[in-house]
């Protein structure tokens, strides 16, 4: 049985990794700042064989990755999958821009997923198929304007997999990065707050994907799954990009 611990996933993919896990009987613990969406999620577990556990948290604070690891360890006993998978995309244009702004960035979507790994290592040791997975994004693969610190921090992430897969590889210790693409899930919402023009934008991107339309959350989660399955065994120091085809063209 897997024990997955989920950093941000009380709405959107990691909300669809977390039933999909529970599906397969599996204990999951999700820690988000998202209280509402946490209960959520309980409810909708009370239906599934697998064990849930929501625990409520700032992953941007420097005391996180300890708290997050040690709840872990003490509602699950253990951690084989370690999903990062908070992110934060702020929006402005380049003199609006201030070193705070930055910093919140890189605490959420670069310094979590290094801090939270090291802080789950001794769990992960001790797992017989220990699997890691980062959210980056095809934000790593292509750029928008207005949003340096994302797509900075997005591409950062596939580094620090580089790295850390050299590191744990030998311990067994899998690290991937997933690169998810134009997903329908609440992220995008300052996105497209940013733009003139909301509904031509949108038409304007699906067109730039031959699958000509947004994915959905559920349709990303199979590859955090797979990940953290005998399946996913030695695959380590790379990128799964689910994107529907767009940075493909
Ligand atoms: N939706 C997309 O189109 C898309 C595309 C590429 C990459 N991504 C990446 O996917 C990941 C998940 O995003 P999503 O689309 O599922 O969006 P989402 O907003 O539905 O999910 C993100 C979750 O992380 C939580 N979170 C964010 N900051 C947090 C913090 N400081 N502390 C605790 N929890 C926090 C949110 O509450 C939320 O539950 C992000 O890293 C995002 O960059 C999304």
């Amino acid at each position: 049985m897997t024990k997955t611990l989920i950093a941000g996933g009380a709405t959107g993919i990691g909300a669809a990794v977390a039933p999909a896990m529970l599906d397969q009987g599996e204990d999951v613990l999700v820690a988000d700042v998202n209280a509402q969406g946490l209960l959520a999620l309980e409810d909708m577990a009370k239906d599934l064989p697998g064990s849930f556990t929501g625990f409520e948290i700032d992953l941007g604070t420097p005391g996180a990755p300890a708290a997050v690891a040690d709840q872990a360890m003490a509602r699950m006993g253990g951690i084989d999958c370690l999903f990062v998978n908070a992110g934060l995309m702020l929006a402005a244009r380049l003199e609006d821009w201030t070193p705070q702004m930055w910093d919140r960035s890189d605490a959420i979507n670069l310094r979590l997923p290094m801090f939270l790994t090291q802080a789950c290592l001794p769990a992960l040791r001790a797992s017989d198929n220990a699997s890691v997975v980062f959210t980056s994004s095809t934000g790593a693969l292509r750029g928008h304007a207005g949003m340096p610190a994302y797509h900075a921090t997005k591409s950062g992430i596939l580094g620090l997999v580089r790295a850390l897969a050299d590191e744990l590889g030998p311990e067994g210790i899998r690290v991937n990065a997933l690169l998810p693409g134009w997903i329908d899930t609440p992220f995008n919402n300052g996105f497209w707050d940013h733009q003139d023009d909301p509904d031509g934008t949108r038409a304007q991107i699906e067109a730039g994907i031959p699958m000509r339309r947004h994915g959905r959350a559920d349709e990303v989660a199979g590859t955090v799954l797979y990940l953290a399955s005998d399946a996913g065994r030695y695959v380590t120091g790379t990128q799964l990009v689910v994107d529907g085809g767009y940075t493909a063209v």
